[in-house]
């Protein structure tokens, strides 16, 4: 439906969301599930000692994870407000306000690792995503790793609606009942959100964009499947691409069912 506005209603919603969110990302600690923590296994050895780029670091969660690594380590958001919260919490590393589009503060072939965590990637619309693809490929030197992760088109937050109380994954019978229970909570400014952010949205087939639960379905974010998104990383000169499911970080091949999986982590490797 839009392509012209796709760059404004993402960046104007979504941004302003965050921004004004920091103090929510501050309280988050670990691994956000079985996925992240596979990806980054999957990587640790080669990377180990080696300049790592975090984007879209937020409140600094994965700034420790990824210090276990190296301490070559910066973290960069595009929120005043996320900087600042990562700064506040852990204040002898480095976080710059930056763009993830725009790398162009460092210098090609330098990093062994940028890790794009949370569906951040997500943020913005399609064409920033594959000029964040190409910035990624740009500074990471020959043997390195983009890890991130993604919505995926085909899994079941692309039709999730406000009203849905049922979790996306399994989950134990406490954490359902919970669930529930804050989304019917949560419906009216849920249903506000998603009904205005709507009339943007769009399904272009293998990729779209849609409100997205998280922040009461207050952002839009894109959704793309699991081919199109090796395609692009391919197009954008990574050579070799793994895929692992968000709930238990198992590895799927390009032909695997991914119909139950919210988001999807993509493990694209540069030659050495
Ligand atoms: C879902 S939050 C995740 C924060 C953090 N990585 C975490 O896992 O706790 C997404 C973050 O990405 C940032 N972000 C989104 N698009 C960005 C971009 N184009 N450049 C830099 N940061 C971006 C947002 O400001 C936000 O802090």
């Amino acid at each position: 439906m839009i392509a012209v506005g796709e760059l404004e209603i993402t960046d104007a919603v979504n941004r302003e969301v965050w921004e004004n969110n920091a103090a929510f990302f501050e309280h988050l600690i670990g691994w956000i599930d079985q996925g992240e923590e596979a990806s980054l296994n999957r990587v640790a050895d080669d990377v180990r000692g080696l300049p790592i780029l975090d984007l879209g670091v937020g409140a600094g969660r994965t700034t420790p994870l990824l210090r276990l690594l190296t301490r070559d380590y910066i973290g960069i958001d595009y929120t005043v407000s996320m900087i600042a919260a990562a700064r506040r919490r852990h204040p002898s590393e480095r976080f710059v306000l930056a763009d993830a589009r725009d790398l162009s503060a460092f210098p090609d072939a330098h990093f062994g690792l940028v890790f794009f965590s949370f569906n951040g990637i997500d943020a913005v619309g399609h064409d920033d995503r594959v000029r964040i693809l190409k910035e990624a490929r740009r500074v990471l030197r020959p043997g390195g790793y983009f890890v991130f992760n993604s919505h995926n088109h085909d899994g079941p937050s692309f039709t999730d609606r406000p009203w849905n109380l049922r979790p996306l994954a399994p989950m134990a019978t406490r954490r359902v009942i919970y669930n529930a229970i804050r989304r019917l909570w949560e419906l009216p400014g849920s249903t506000k959100n998603f009904r205005r952010l709507q009339r943007d949205a769009f399904d272009a087939g293998t990729h779209g964009l849609y409100p997205s639960a998280s922040h009461q379905f207050g952002i839009v974010v894109a959704f793309v499947s699991m081919k199109a998104q090796i395609d692009s990383l391919r197009t954008a000169g990574f050579d070799s691409i793994a895929v692992l499911r968000d709930h238990d970080g198992a590895a799927v091949d390009a032909n695997a069912d991914t119909s139950a999986n919210a988001w999807l982590y993509y493990v694209a490797r540069v030659n050495a």
